[in-house]
């Protein structure tokens, strides 16, 4: 094992996989990085001026190391086989099919990557999880290593180390992390791989934020972090339910609890519910990992915090379905709005689709603006029905495209429409001219805030009728 790295191979060019790299890249300039992919389209995007992901600051990074110590090559083999570390960051979805289907991690792409690891290997290396895998997985990698490679003489160790990025913030969290989590075998070359890891986030990560932890205890750090942040989630969402019934103010609650130490203000936004690619999909395979491990109570608690989520975006389907006269159908609501959060264009299971779907369900018609996200990323999201109470075969995707419409501006959105659906909590929604908007649209004209982002006092003074997720009315 070479005791200094001077080779990095990152197996996945994705929302990880590539602002980490550039990151890594970027603060080691003595280490060559390469990120390699399968997927061509998006390697080649990594290398042109417009960037597979939309990132803040993404660019500026990229740019700073790019062709200096960072590349991008779908020449995986050959940039894996020279690699003294090879983190491997491929996409770990929710098995579809078979066992474990609806919860357990697909792990088929990170065998596929181990397998080739372990058949260009000339010189032995680090393998680094930086995938988010089920707790357990290194032991299965190691023997897919092992037993696939040729060499006696090539050695590998498997470290734990899970990425804490949020999208939106990527940058600024890779650059300033709370903490570095690296767990390795407690073995006397399992500590030495931890320590070349180490030297590798020494570069700028204070060595106080570095800790370290033997496997087990990372991989399940890094599920148990993301159930715990989205726990607190469907907490205050299930609070606010119960704030709309009896009048009570859910920023409100969330204040006076928040400025309590023991449980600290962050992470208290009621919305319509949580999204992206990670929170379902961590729990859900938590959960499976009680289950198969017979700790039923335990998967019961976790599985109820993605049912509150279904739950909150069911709840706010209805409400605006109730607000407009108990129905919707025909009439043009507009949505602000679609990526899972802000300053991000990712939609993967975001909480526009499910509303928008739901909306769509009781025949409304639907105009949607998002500053990042493209048309046809919208279309084909709404084409593939997905919702829970949706109605197989009630609508068919074709009827459904003509009742959709994406728009490039957000007051063409609005423009005879009966109601604004604010589902993402982009900044520039609070800046826009509500007079002008409320001026050309339908009366009634409502605003339903499924993020609590606009000035609700404000808006009822223009007329509208606003309803704000668990605000009195
Ligand atoms: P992604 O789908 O954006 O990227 C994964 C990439 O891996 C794809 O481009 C795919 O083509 C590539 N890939 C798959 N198999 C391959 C192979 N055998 N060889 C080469 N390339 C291969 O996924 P992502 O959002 O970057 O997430 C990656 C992992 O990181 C997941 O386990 C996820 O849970 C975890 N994670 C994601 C985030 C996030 O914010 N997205 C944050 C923390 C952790
Ligand atoms: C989340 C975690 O925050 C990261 O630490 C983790 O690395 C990542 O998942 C992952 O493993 O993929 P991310 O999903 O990118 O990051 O974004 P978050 O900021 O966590 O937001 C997730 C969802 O929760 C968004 O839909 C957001 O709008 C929603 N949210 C967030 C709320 O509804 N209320 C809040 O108070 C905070």
């Amino acid at each position: 094992m070479s005791p200094r790295c001077k080779k990095i191979a990152c197996i996945g060019a994705g929302y990880v996989g590539g602002p980490t790299m550039a990151m890594v890249a970027l603060k080691c300039p003595d280490i060559e990085v390469v990120v390699v992919d399968i997927n061509e389209v998006r390697i080649k995007a990594w290398n042109s001026e417009e960037l597979p992901i939309y990132e803040p600051g993404l660019d500026d990074v990229v740019k700073a190391a790019r062709g200096r110590n960072l590349f991008f090559s779908s020449d995986v083999k050959r940039h894996v086989g020279e690699a003294d570390i090879v983190f491997v960051s491929v996409n770990t979805p929710t098995k579809t099919r078979g066992v474990g289907a609806g919860k357990a991690a697909d792990l088929a792409y990170w065998e596929g990557a181990a397998r080739m690891i372990a058949s260009v290997s000339k010189t032995s290396k680090i393998v680094v999880e930086k995938s988010t895998v089920p707790v357990k997985t290194a032991e299965a990698i190691e023997k897919v290593l092992r037993r696939n490679c040729s060499d006696p003489a090539v050695q590998f160790e498997i470290l734990s180390n899970p990425e804490f990025l949020a999208e939106g913030t990527a940058i600024e969290d890779l650059e300033r992390p709370d903490r570095v989590l690296i767990g390795g075998k407690e073995t006397p070359s399992g500590r030495s791989a931890v320590e070349v890891l180490k030297s590798v986030y020494e570069h700028w990560v204070p060595a106080e934020r570095i800790l370290t932890a033997n496997l087990w205890s990372a991989e399940l750090s890094k599920l148990t972090a993301n159930a715990f942040l989205a726990q607190r989630i469907s907490s205050i969402n299930s609070i606010s339910a119960l704030c709309e019934a009896t009048g009570a103010d859910v920023g409100q609650v969330a204040h006076s609890i928040g400025t309590d130490s023991r449980i600290g203000g962050k992470f208290l936004n009621a919305s319509v519910g949580f999204g992206g690619s990670c929170f379902q999909k961590d729990i859900l395979n938590l959960v499976y990992i009680c289950e198969t491990l017979g700790l039923k109570q335990v998967a019961d608690y976790w599985a109820s915090v993605v049912s509150i989520n279904d739950y909150q975006k069911q709840r706010f389907v209805e409400r605006v379905i109730e607000a407009m006269f108990n129905t919707i159908s025909g009439k043009k609501i507009t949505v602000l709005g679609f990526a899972f959060k802000k300053d991000t264009g990712d939609t993967r299971e975001t909480p526009a689709l499910d509303v928008c779907q739901g909306l769509l369900q009781d025949n409304a018609r639907l105009y949607i603006y998002d500053p990042k996200v493209t048309e046809n990323q919208i279309h084909a999201d709404l084409a593939t029905p997905k919702f829970e109470w949706d109605h197989p075969g009630s609508r068919t995707p074709s009827r459904k495209q003509d009742s959709i419409k994406v728009l490039q501006d957000p007051y063409e959105a609005a423009q005879d429409s009966h109601a604004l659906c604010v589902l993402t909590e982009w900044d520039e929604f609070k800046k826009y001219d509500y007079e002008r908007i409320y001026d050309s649209m339908m009366k009634p004209a409502f605003v339903f805030d499924g993020r609590n982002i606009l000035d609700h006092e404000r808006l009822r003074k223009i007329g509208f009728i606003v309803y704000a997720l668990g605000k009195p009315l």
